[in-house]
């Protein structure tokens, strides 16, 4: 059973700017399909709470951490259900990646858990009509093998390679791929040397769409990277600790494709990208 899930909202959303200097990125409203305001972070605490995950931490920056409080304290207020029971806030000294921002997390997964998930705190997803949430599938298909990883993943073209962490996988079922290799924004030359995915058509690649599920053992992962990035400041990459994660279990690392959809409301596309699939066919 996977019951726990860090997201980690403490990055700078640069790409956003100037706006995200002073509201955070996490905290960007989009019009749910009732009509009603609700930041990016409800929609993905909506997403966990809905794959059956009842305890969320937000990994947040020391400067939004009250922002974010006050905002779920007033949504429960309000009697939004659609929430997981425990929402807790975890301080990221520094935006130091998002590997850093995970390893926030040690405390509150602990080592008993089988496996905790992780959502990336500027994704979004629509599911194929009566499947389960992009999330509850992957759940489920953690589930099923309880593998040391299964990954959430999209299929993206080489114009998207650039901005996605990618990889390569053995179709071992259906729309599951056991993970052969694992490279951070690929080039096309790179892509079709080393990622190619059996089934996926030509130049199509299997890329992560922001749901993970690890075991706890991600963490020693984490900690062997931190003591080899050396130089403090630097950022802890997760491509980097996935990688020792795969060498460690290469027989047992997992990529799901997704049946539906995800949006990076990160970047202004996919922001509004993201509004047109939540709250489709509606007047402007
Ligand atoms: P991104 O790299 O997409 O977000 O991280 P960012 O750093 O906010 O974006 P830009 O490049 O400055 O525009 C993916 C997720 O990881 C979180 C982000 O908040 C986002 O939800 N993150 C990233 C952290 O929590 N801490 C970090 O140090 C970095």
């Amino acid at each position: 059973m996977v019951s726990k899930a860090i997201i980690p909202v403490a990055g700078l959303g640069t790409r956003l700017g100037p706006i995200t200097r002073a509201v955070p990125k996490a905290m960007l409203p989009l019009l749910d399909s009732r009509d009603r305001l609700r930041p990016v972070v409800h929609f993905i605490c909506a997403e966990a709470a809905a794959a059956g995950i009842d305890q969320v931490a937000l990994v947040v920056s020391l400067l939004h951490q009250q922002v974010l409080r006050s905002y779920f304290d007033a949504a429960r207020e309000a009697g939004d259900a659609n929430l997981p029971g425990q929402i807790e806030f975890i301080v990221q000294a520094k935006p130091n990646g998002l590997g850093d921002a995970v390893a926030c997390g040690a405390q509150f997964v602990g080592r008993r858990e089988e496996g905790f998930c992780m959502l990336l705190g500027d994704h979004i997803y629509t599911a194929q009509p009566d499947r389960p949430t992009c999330a509850g599938q992957v759940v489920a298909a953690f589930d099923d093998r309880r593998p040391a990883a299964m990954i959430g993943m999209q299929t993206v073209g080489p114009e998207e390679l650039a901005r996605v962490g990618t990889a390569g996988g053995k179709p071992v079922g259906d729309n599951i791929y056991r993970c052969t290799s694992l490279v951070e924004k690929p080039s096309i030359a790179t892509a079709r040397a080393k990622l190619r995915t059996p089934g996926l058509g030509e130049d199509k690649f299997l890329a992560h769409c922001g749901i993970y599920i690890f075991t706890p053992e991600i963490f020693d992962c984490l900690a062997e990277l931190s003591a080899r990035v050396s130089p403090a400041g630097q950022e802890l990459p997760m491509t980097e600790a996935q990688q020792i994660l795969l060498r460690r279990h290469p027989e047992d690392y997992y990529l799901l494709r997704i049946a539906g959809a995800a949006y990076d409301t990160g970047n202004t596309a996919g922001y509004a990208a993201a509004q047109a699939a939540i709250r489709p066919n509606q007047p402007a």
